[in-house]
């Protein structure tokens, strides 16, 4: 048989919506360290035993709700890739605008040398991405999950960044400054998408990515629990005129304002991602 019938057979077998036809063909294609052309060209060459194994395992996976990432090891984000692998957050084509906007901040402001703290880090991306993009900036990460906490480091190794971005398993809800203990400075930017699904909308998004960590998603029962912390302890560890910029659901936004206005943060405001939907919200700490 053909490579073309083995991924159209197997694909039949496990019920593969056609949403992830697409999918199968990318999983086999990179676990195979091939290009679109040379998987086209493979397409309609004869499959050995060990390929169509390979695509009927992989088929089942991604029915069963697998992401593509998971069976690959890899997720793109803005120009780089990170590692990622069950039990890690696959980040979010939606997260990349924080790169943008804290890259955006530092360029501006003229502080070619800050230092971010990307709290609850999961894969890294945020922070590798926003390193990769200014070559002086330093970040830590701060992350619950060891899983995590490894793949982010794996992939700082992977892409040189080792040496400007720090990867610290820590609780975000707990003593967070504890886990940094030894990173003394103040920060410039604060950058943070952490978990922020409420009690309401849980299970849509467990059913739309079951094999995913809830633990990354969960926000407590208003979604609003790491807001809080998170908010709270940001003026302790800005700079004067340091930006705190936040990934959020809609419908949130209100909360997080007053939070902010409540906290000492100034300026603070909400932005649309593509949807139009309130996905971003950032304030300052007075100069
Ligand atoms: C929405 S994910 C975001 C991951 C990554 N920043 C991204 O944008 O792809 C939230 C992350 O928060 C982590 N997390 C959950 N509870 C935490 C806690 N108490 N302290 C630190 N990190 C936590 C999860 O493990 C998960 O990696």
């Amino acid at each position: 048989m053909i490579l073309r019938e083995v991924i159209a057979h197997a694909e039949q077998r496990a019920q593969l919506s056609s949403q992830k036809h697409g999918e199968l063909q990318y999983v086999v294609a990179a676990s195979r360290g091939w290009s679109r052309s040379d998987l086209l060209i493979r397409l309609d060459l004869p499959a050995d035993a060990d390929i169509q194994v390979f695509v009927e395992h992989a088929a089942q996976q991604l029915a069963d709700g697998y992401p593509a990432e998971y069976l690959t090891g890899y997720a793109a984000f803005c120009d780089i890739v990170v590692r990622v692998r069950e039990g890690v957050l696959v980040p979010r084509p939606e997260t990349e605008s924080l790169v943008q906007m804290a890259g955006d901040f530092i360029i501006e402001q003229d502080r070619p040398r800050a230092i971010a703290l990307d709290l609850c880090s999961g894969s890294g991306a945020v922070a590798l991405a926003l390193a990769a993009r200014l070559p002086q900036v330093a970040v830590v990460g701060l992350e619950l999950d060891p899983i995590s906490v490894s793949c982010s480091r794996e992939s700082a190794l992977d892409v040189g960044l080792s040496e400007r971005v720090r990867f610290v398993q820590g609780n975000v809800l707990a003593a967070w400054g504890l886990a940094l203990a030894d990173f003394s400075s103040r920060t410039d930017v604060i950058v943070s998408n952490p978990p922020y699904v409420r009690e309401q909308r849980l299970f849509p998004a467990y059913a739309s990515s079951p094999i995913e960590p809830v633990r990354a998603l969960y926000g407590g029962t208003s979604g609003m629990v790491f807001y809080k912390r998170i908010i709270a302890q940001a003026c302790d560890w800005l700079r004067p005129g340091g930006l705190l910029l936040l990934e959020i659901d809609d419908g949130l936004e209100q909360g997080i304002l007053n939070l902010f206005e409540r906290y000492g943060l100034q300026g603070g405001r909400w932005s649309p991602d593509l949807r139009g939907l309130p996905r971003y919200a950032e304030a300052r700490r007075a100069e």
